[in-house]
């Protein structure tokens, strides 16, 4: 098991051409030591995929989308498929992230599906799952996140696919889980995802923590058993934070 961890950057609905300039110079910190020991990417908004793919690729960052539409083509207004991502030079996409699962009422299904689109576009999806505070206080957390990898992996996926397990209380709140609690549903993650896909296939997928990591919690967070890397959402906006959180892995 060789796992190289993942440090993902969701900008979400935030960043103008002038945000391009936080790539160039998280470009260049990327230097050479740093590339062997963790994988960066950013998912920026859409608009900037093509904008941004020179000074990434020049420095060895990927891009990633933050949805996709199942469709490869077509009659849906407003929407972007994987094959359009990977042709403005994503290889990554966030799927199911619970603001897309609040905002727009995404539901397993839906998330299962744009998976299988995305590894039908050759892009490697990063499927998100996590309890609300509500569930977690309702005991209900394992559960949860179980019936989320049950329902939102494609069974039979032919590619790479990451998961983030992000507990939708923890997201831009400062809050965070114990590292006991993150330690637990990463190795209960890790379980269900061998029994979805099966044939030790779990053991190369790379499990994610996200919500509130930032420069001074991401060592500890690293350090914890099934924890591959870290999805990123504010602290990934301007450079000095987003390194800051790399050089920790
Ligand atoms: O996808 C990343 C995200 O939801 C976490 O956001 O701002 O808490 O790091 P943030």
């Amino acid at each position: 098991m060789d796992r190289c961890p993942l440090v993902a950057g969701n900008w979400k609905m935030n960043g103008l051409i002038a945000s391009l300039a936080e790539i160039a110079a998280m470009g260049t910190a990327y230097d050479l030591a740093l590339k062997k020991k963790v994988e960066l990417i950013i998912c920026p908004p859409a608009t900037l995929i093509g904008l941004a793919l020179d000074v990434a690729m020049l420095n060895g960052i990927g891009l990633g989308g933050q949805d996709c539409h199942a469709a490869e083509s077509g009659a849906h207004t407003g929407d972007i498929s994987a094959e359009m991502l990977k042709d403005a030079g994503a290889t990554y996409v966030i799927l199911g992230h619970s603001e897309r699962r609040a905002d727009h009422g995404e539901t397993d299904n839906i998330v299962r599906v744009k998976a299988t689109a995305a590894l039908r576009a050759g892009l490697k999806p990063i499927i998100c799952v996590g309890e609300t505070r509500h569930e977690r206080e309702a005991g209900e957390a394992l559960s949860v996140v179980g019936r989320q990898i049950e329902a939102s992996l494609p069974g039979d996926a032919p590619g790479t696919i990451v998961v983030a397990y992000e507990p939708v209380w923890a997201i831009g709140t400062g809050l965070t889980p114990t590292l006991e609690d993150v330690a637990q549903m990463h190795a209960f993650a890790r379980e269900r995802i061998e029994a979805r896909l099966g044939g030790g296939k779990s053991e190369d997928v790379r499990i994610l923590y996200g919500g509130s990591v930032k420069p001074a919690n991401a060592r500890e967070l690293m350090h914890v058993p099934n924890v591959d890397g870290a999805l990123v959402g504010g602290a990934s906006l301007t450079a000095r934070d987003f390194m800051a959180i790399a050089e920790a892995y």
